[in-house]
């Protein structure tokens, strides 16, 4: 393990494995590197771990994109907390994936699985037996969910957000049609980092449409001009999305991190889905978007229906799923009052083993 960062601010950790990464599909990655950051320090106990999963093209620099939750002064502190995220297998920041191995299209078919897989070794790597906190939303959420019933004795409490139990048919067309654009692209067939550029860009172009809503579009993206026929905003803005994802982003990544969330059912030879959630049993906290196409309210609903004692909040936004990376204030109100909760509990339970 080395580290690249010096200690006070977040650090920067590289996990080389001394073993091949098995994966879900039974193909091996010889060598793999796994990416992850931590930020603050454990306390005694070890009981101050708040774990982080990032999104499809996040990455573990968690104070980078949720700077409004982690950071001094936020309601996830460095100074309180221990906080983990992992980069996981298939992305570009540093765990392996299809350009740094050299392998790209012959990379390994990747699943929430095998994300959790990673999680799971830099947990053990780092010594921790319980995380106080696993959040993550949309991709993240996923790997939360899939975590915690894979594993729900590492696991104190829950978050989830804008996210589900598997993933609907209606995002995985989503996914499908951006995996389309790519593929028409012919240089996603050469193995450069750069190969499929054009068409990932195209493919955000697309996937912008199911982060955002009619009616933040109309409030962010309106012409003053009304004279205009051509030159709209609203165009401009889409392939300014696309050009700033290609200037930290791959087509290959892009590709089987989409591939990554079709696979995710977290019933997948477990049984009944109603069970599977039905058995989670620790504290729940689910919030969704009003304005959430891709992973809409009526998820959220089954997701807190099906797990016992789950809470469900909806946050009112206009930015639909992109709502999770705006609306910071809802967000900090929701999960401060479940923090506040979670943490009265674990006091008492201490006061009650105290008195013996
Ligand atoms: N033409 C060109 N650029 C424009 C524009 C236009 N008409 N309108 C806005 N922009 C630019 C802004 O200048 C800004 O640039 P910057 O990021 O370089 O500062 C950028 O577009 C962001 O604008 P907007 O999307 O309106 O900001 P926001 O605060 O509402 O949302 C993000 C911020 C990061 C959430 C959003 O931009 C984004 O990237 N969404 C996708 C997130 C994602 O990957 N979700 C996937 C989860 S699975």
């Amino acid at each position: 393990m080395s580290t690249l960062q010096l200690a006070g601010s977040p650090r920067e950790h590289i996990l080389s494995l001394p073993y091949p990464l098995v994966f879900e599909s039974g193909e091996l990655l010889p060598q793999c590197q796994i990416a992850y950051q931590t930020w603050g320090k454990l306390n005694a106990d070890r009981s101050n771990v708040v774990w982080v999963c990032h999104a499809l093209t996040g990455n573990h620099r968690v104070h980078e994109w949720w700077g409004g939750l982690f950071g001094e002064g936020r309601l996830y502190d460095p100074a309180d907390h221990f906080i983990v995220c992992v980069n996981v297998p298939s992305s570009c920041y540093g765990t392996s994936g299809p350009v740094s191995s050299g392998l790209y299209r012959r990379f390994p078919q990747t699943t929430i699985r095998d994300m959790v897989q990673c999680l799971e070794i830099v947990r053990k790597e780092l010594n921790i037996e319980k995380i106080s906190t696993l959040i993550g939303a949309s991709l993240g959420g996923q790997q939360a969910l899939e975590w915690t019933v894979a594993n729900p004795s590492a696991i104190d409490s829950l978050v989830l957000i804008a996210t589900n139990a598997y993933h609907s048919p209606f995002g995985i067309a989503f996914n499908e049609a951006q995996r389309l654009a790519i593929s028409a692209d012919p240089t996603f067939q050469e193995n450069r980092p750069e190969g499929g550029r054009n068409g990932m860009i195209a493919a955000r172009s697309v996937a912008m449409l199911s982060y955002r809503s009619y009616l933040g579009y109309a409030l962010t993206q309106s012409e003053s001009d009304t004279q205009k026929t051509d030159g709209f905003l609203a165009s401009s803005y889409q392939r300014y999305q696309g050009e700033k994802l290609a200037s930290r982003f791959d087509a290959f990544s892009y590709w089987y991190l989409s591939k990554a969330m079709d696979s995710h059912n977290v019933s997948r030879g477990r049984g009944k889905l109603a069970e599977v959630l039905g058995s989670i049993d620790l504290p729940v906290q689910v919030i969704g978007v009003d304005s959430d196409m891709l992973f809409p309210v009526s998820e959220q609903y089954f997701l807190a229906d099906s797990i016992p004692g789950a809470r469900l909040d909806v946050i009112s936004s206009d930015f639909g799923h992109d709502g999770f990376l705006v609306e910071y204030d809802q967000l900090e109100a929701i999960l401060g009052h479940f923090k506040s909760k979670n943490e009265k509990q674990a006091a008492g339970r201490q006061t009650e083993l105290n008195h013996g």
